[in-house]
C-alpha cells in the first residue's frame, strides 16, 4: 500500500468513520446535483475533450455589482508546497497561538505526552481544531485586540496522541482522554506588543466543553420518545457533544457548533432488530452493524446501539453556546434538524427573522436552511436565545434552468404524514434525511460550509468533492463526474429575501488543476490558466470587501501537496481570480478561517498534522519539531496597509 493511500485510508477512519466504505448512503431516487449541472451544460453546448474547459466558461454569471470593486487583494500568490511548515506570502507572518494540550488554567496542567489523563485533557486545549470564531470583549463591541476564541475539536487521532497506541484495542484511560479531547474550547486571547497574539491562561472565560459535558436538548424534538435513554428518561439532557466540525456565530454573540460524523462513535446496530423502526434511521445515518472503528462501545454502553438504541438520536445537532458565560449549558437546537452538520451560518433577514444555512456533509446529501419564527432584537440579547427553537426548516432543490426552491420540512405538509411514518415534527427532525428524500431535495457533492457575501448578499455553497459519482453514471455533457476537486455554487435568494422559498443559482468555481484539461476548471469566467490550483474546498469566510477566502481539505489526496487557504474576488474584473495565500504542514487540513474584526489578523486551525502516520515515525513534527500538535495560528501583514490581503 502506498503511503499516500495509507494516509488517505487513515483519514477516512477517524475523520468520518470510513463512511464512503460503509452502508448509510442516500438510497433515494432524488436527482443528483451533477445531473442537474449536466443538463445545464448540455442545454448550452456539448462538452467534448479539451474544448470542454473553454466551453464551461460560458456559464459565468455577469459580475453582480461592478461598483463593489475588485477588492483589495494584492498579495503575490504562493505555490503548492509539500514541506512540513506553514507558508504565507511575502510580507506576511504567522505565529502559533495555541496547541493541543496547552493549559487553560494559570496553574496548568502542562502538556505531557507520556502522562496524559482525562482530568488534564479536560483543562487543556483539545485535539483537531476545526471551526474558529472570534468574539470581541466586551460583547457586541468591535474590538480587535481582546476577545474570545471559540474553537471546535472535531475528532481524535489516537495513533498520534498516545505512544504505542494499539489499533482496535485501546486502553480505557485512552478512550476517556479522547472523549475530553473532543468538543469545544473557549479561550481568551489578546494582542500584545507589535501585534503579537497570546492566549490568557487563567482567564475566567476559559472553558472546555467535551464529550462528557452536560448539554440540553431544546426545540420541537426535545423530550420526544426518540431522545429518551436509560440515563435520561426525560429525553432532554445529553452527555457531551461530538465531532464538532465547523460552525457559526450568531448576531447575539453566541457560538453554533455543529455535530458532523457522529455515526462513527456508535457500534453494534446489529444488536437492534431489523424490524425496529429505529433500525432504518440509524442505517440511513451510517451507523455500523458491527464494531465501530474506535470501539468505544466496549467501554461505555451508551455507544452500543444494541444496549442504548436512542443514544445516536441525541447527536447530529447544531449546538448553541454562550462563550461569554462559562456556566452556560450548551443547547442542542433540534429545530435545525438532525444530520451530519458541517456548519451553520446565520444571517439576519431584512424583516429581522434569522436564517441559518446548513450543509449535510456526505456524498449525495442535501443543503438546508432554517428560518426563525421570531425576530432578532439587537436590544434584548436574552430574548434572542429562543430564536433557534422555533421556525421552518427547508431543504434545497436545484432546477436545471438555474432556478431552485426551498422545500419545507414541516410535519403534515406534502409527504411528511403518517402515511410515510411521520406523526409529529419531532419525527421529521430526528429523521431529517428521510424527510428531505421524500420532498425531493437535490443530492449534492458533499455540502460543507455556506456563507453570505457581505457586499453582494449572495450565498456561497461549498461542495467539497464526490468521487463516488462514476463516469459511467453520467452523460457526456456532465463535466464533473468523479468530482475529485469540488466546486462552489453561488445562490441568489429571490428578491434578496433570505427567507424566500425561491432562488436562482450558478456555478462560481469548479476547482482543480488549471493545467489539467481533464479537471474542467472554471473560475467564474476568469482565465483558468492564471489561477492557483485548488482542490477540495471546505471552510470559507469573507473579508469586508467581498473577497471569498477558502480553506481546503484534501489536497494531499488529489495534488499530493499540502492543504491551504486561497482568496478569490467575487466581483469586478478579478472575479474568479483564485490565489493561494497559505500552505499548511504535512498531513493537515486547514479549517475555520476567521478574520479579527479589523481584518488585520487571519486566524485558522491546523487540523491533524501528520495524519496518516503514527508517533513512531510521524510524517509531521509541526509545530515544535517533536510530536505533531493540532493548533490555531494567527497570520498578520508586516508592511503597508495592515489589512490581510491588501
Ligand atoms: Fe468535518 Fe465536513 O468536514
Ligand atoms: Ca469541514
Ligand atoms: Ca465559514
Ligand atoms: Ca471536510
Amino acid at each position: 500500500m502506498s503511503p499516500a493511500y495509507a494516509a488517505w485510508l487513515q483519514k477516512c477512519r477517524w475523520a468520518c468513520g470510513s463512511k464512503c466504505f460503509t452502508a448509510g448512503t442516500n438510497p433515494s431516487q432524488n436527482p443528483t446535483f451533477e445531473a442537474v449541472l449536466a443538463r445545464r451544460f448540455s442545454r448550452r453546448t456539448t462538452l467534448k475533450g479539451a474544448a470542454a474547459a473553454a466551453l464551461v466558461l460560458t456559464l459565468g454569471r455577469a459580475p453582480v455589482t461592478e461598483a463593489a470593486g475588485r477588492g483589495t487583494l494584492s498579495f503575490r500568490p504562493i505555490t503548492l508546497d509539500s514541506a512540513d511548515r506553514v507558508r504565507v506570502p511575502d510580507g506576511y507572518d504567522h505565529q502559533v497561538l495555541i496547541r493541543w494540550g496547552d493549559p487553560l488554567r494559570s496553574w496548568g496542567p502542562e502538556f505531557r505526552l507520556q502522562e496524559q489523563s482525562p482530568e488534564s485533557q479536560a483543562l487543556q486545549f483539545g485535539y483537531n481544531a476545526d471551526f474558529v470564531g472570534y468574539f470581541p470583549i466586551p460583547p457586541q463591541a468591535h474590538g480587535s485586540s481582546r476577545g474570545l476564541l471559540a474553537v471546535n475539536h472535531e475528532y481524535t487521532n489516537p495513533e498520534l496522541m498516545f505512544p504505542g497506541y494499539r489499533e482496535g484495542d485501546p486502553e480505557p484511560w485512552q478512550v476517556a482522554v479522547e472523549l475530553e479531547a473532543h468538543g469545544v474550547t473557549i479561550v481568551e486571547i489578546a494582542q500584545y506588543e507589535r501585534g503579537q497574539w497570546g492566549y490568557r491562561t487563567g482567564s475566567p472565560y476559559n472553558r472546555r466543553i467535551t464529550g462528557t459535558t452536560p448539554c440540553e436538548l431544546t426545540g420541537p424534538a426535545a423530550g420526544s420518545d426518540w431522545l429518551r435513554t436509560s440515563a435520561d428518561s426525560a429525553g432532554t439532557l445529553v452527555k457531551g457533544t461530538l465531532n464538532n466540525c465547523a460552525g457559526g456565530k450568531t448576531p447575539w454573540g453566541t457560538l453554533l457548533t455543529c455535530e458532523e460524523n457522529f455515526h462513527q462513535y456508535f457500534g453494534n446496530l446489529s444488536g437492534l432488530d431489523t424490524s425496529d423502526p429505529r433500525y432504518p434511521i440509524h442505517q440511513r445515518y451510517g451507523i455500523p452493524t458491527g464494531r465501530s472503528e474506535r470501539v468505544w462501545e466496549r467501554f461505555d454502553r451508551r455507544f452500543d446501539v444494541g444496549s442504548e438504541p436512542n443514544e445516536p438520536f441525541r447527536f447530529g445537532w447544531v449546538v448553541e453556546i454562550d462563550p461569554y458565560d462559562p456556566t452556560f449549558v450548551p443547547k442542542k437546537r433540534t429545530a435545525l434538524g438532525r444530520f451530519k452538520h458541517e456548519a451553520a451560518t446565520v444571517v439576519v433577514n431584512r424583516d429581522r427573522r434569522v436564517v441559518v444555512y446548513m450543509g449535510d456533509d456526505e456524498r449525495f446529501e442535501y443543503v438546508y436552511k432554517f428560518v426563525s419564527d421570531g425576530r432578532f432584537d439587537p436590544n434584548d440579547r436574552a430574548a434572542n436565545f429562543s430564536l433557534l427553537d422555533s421556525g421552518t426548516l427547508y431543504v434545497a432543490r436545484f432546477h436545471d434552468d438555474g432556478t431552485g426552491e426551498w422545500l419545507p420540512l414541516v410535519y403534515g405538509e406534502g409527504p411528511l404524514t403518517a402515511a410515510n411514518g411521520f406523526n409529529s415534527q419531532a419525527d421529521v427532525l430526528v429523521n431529517t434525511r428521510r424527510a428531505a428524500d421524500l420532498v425531493g431535495a437535490t443530492k449534492m457533492d458533499r455540502p460543507e460550509d455556506i456563507e453570505t457575501n457581505p457586499v453582494t448578499g449572495l450565498v456561497y455553497i461549498v461542495c467539497t468533492n464526490n468521487t463516488r459519482r462514476r463516469w459511467d453514471q453520467i452523460d457526456r455533457a456532465n463535466p464533473r463526474g468523479n468530482n475529485r476537486h469540488g466546486h462552489i455554487i453561488e445562490l441568489a435568494e429571490a428578491d434578496g429575501d433570505y427567507a424566500a422559498t425561491r432562488f436562482t443559482w450558478d456555478i462560481f468555481l469548479l476547482c482543480g488543476d488549471p493545467t489539467n484539461p481533464d479537471d474542467l476548471v472554471f473560475a467564474a469566467g476568469f482565465d483558468p490558466s492564471r489561477i492557483s490550483p485548488i482542490s477540495c474546498p471546505d471552510n470559507i469566510t469573507f473579508d469586508a470587501w467581498g473577497n471569498l477566502w477558502i480553506a481546503t481539505d484534501g489536497q494531499p489526496g488529489t495534488f499530493r501537496r499540502n492543504d491551504g487557504i486561497y482568496a478569490v474576488p467575487t466581483t469586478g474584473s478579478d472575479r474568479g481570480y483564485v490565489r493561494m495565500f497559505l500552505s499548511g504542514p504535512v498531513g493537515c487540513e486547514i479549517c475555520g478561517p476567521e478574520f479579527a474584526p479589523d481584518y488585520r489578523t487571519l486566524f485558522c486551525a491546523i487540523q491533524h498534522p501528520g495524519e496518516g502516520s503514527t508517533l513512531t515515525q510521524p510524517l509531521s513534527t509541526w509545530p515544535d519539531g517533536t510530536v505533531p500538535r493540532p493548533s490555531v495560528i494567527a497570520v498578520r501583514k508586516l508592511y503597508g496597509d495592515p489589512r490581510i490581503g491588501s
